[in-house]
């Protein structure tokens, strides 16, 4: 990574629930772009439970995140360490989780804008399960904010739960109206006293406030496009879980989801976990590969998949 590189996209792979599979797409991603000829930096943002080194197949780091937010003489690139593809480094999350679970505010927003000046074409967050403001506020500095979920009830409803959250939180951080954040923390209750039941709602409530204020939000709702990958795919019927919640966000949220693609449950997925290595690392021409492959590329060129 010897020049200076100006174009860079960061990349978080979030999706509320716990084990769904976001660390496995984040390796595999992650090894497809360096594959490509992109530097590449994959972030083990799991605060409490770090593990993406085991994805790749490496021993746990001697350095972490861990030692940057408690060593102030450390820059970012001190922790990166290499990965066996060439083009990928990690920067390995803290293993001592209640050291920095709860970062301070000032640790957060140093750790935050480190990852925004590190030097690499890509840059890859693998979120934590849950909606802990830190894992919102990875999702939010991202370019680009993957979901990853599965098809069962319990995934899709933390999936909602994670989109409206950091919504809402992105909404929060636009205003500095101390009535404004008032009334957005009033309508994250579901129950609130505003009659405010949709982010829609919400805008058409803070217009009667302040209408620069409420322009700016819809302008931010109108931007935020979560993408969604659906993971352990196993009937045809399966895969119209992603679209029926492309159109839940669209009707409640009024927001623009992109179905990035799907990836089916496969044998060899487990397989390539339990070997440590990931699947598009060798050569492989398996149908998950694949389709990782075609899920990469789309999330590149703002593409996604239609029902047939
Ligand atoms: N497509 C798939 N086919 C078969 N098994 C899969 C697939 N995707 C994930 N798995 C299984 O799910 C497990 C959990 O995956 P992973 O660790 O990536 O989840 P996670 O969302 O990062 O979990 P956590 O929230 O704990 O960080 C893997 O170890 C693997 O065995
Ligand atoms: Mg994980």
């Amino acid at each position: 990574m010897g020049q200076l590189i100006n174009k860079k996209d960061i990349i978080a792979i979030g999706g509320g629930k716990g084990g769904v599979g976001k660390s496995f797409l984040a390796s595999n991603l992650g090894v497809i772009l360096a594959k490509n000829n992109n530097p590449s930096v994959l972030v083990d943002a799991d605060l409490g439970g770090a593990n993406l080194h085991t994805c790749l197949g490496i021993p746990t780091p001697t350095v972490t995140l861990s030692d940057f937010v408690n060593d102030s003489s450390l820059k970012l690139e001190d922790v990166l360490v290499r990965t066996p593809e060439k083009n990928l480094m990690l920067i390995s999350g803290a293993q001592d989780f209640l050291g920095i679970a709860n970062p301070k505010y000032s640790q957060k927003i140093k750790l935050l804008r480190s990852i925004q000046a590190l030097n690499a074409s890509y840059i890859i967050l693998d979120l934590g399960a849950g909606t802990s403001l830190n894992t919102l506020d990875f999702f939010l500095i991202a370019d680009k904010g993957v979901l990853v979920i599965i098809p069962e009830p319990t995934s899709i409803e933390n999936a909602y739960r994670f989109i409206k959250s950091a919504l809402y939180r992105k909404l929060k951080l636009l205003s500095t109206d101390v009535k404004v954040k008032e009334v957005i923390e009033k309508a994250m209750t579901k129950k609130n006293d505003l009659g405010i039941g949709t982010p829609l709602d919400l805008i058409d409530y803070i217009a009667k406030i302040d209408k620069d204020v409420s322009e700016l939000l819809f302008d931010a709702l109108n931007k935020f496009r979560p993408r969604i990958v659906l993971n352990q795919v196993r009937t045809v019927q399966d895969i119209r879980t992603g679209f029926a919640m492309q159109n839940a966000c669209q009707r409640y949220f009024g927001i623009k989801v992109d179905f990035l693609g799907y990836i089916e449950n496969d044998e060899q997925v487990w397989q390539s976990i339990r070997k440590r290595q990931p699947i598009t690392q060798n050569g492989n021409y398996s149908k998950s590969a694949r389709s990782l492959r075609t899920i990469a590329y789309n999330l590149l060129n703002d593409l996604e998949i239609r029902p047939e």
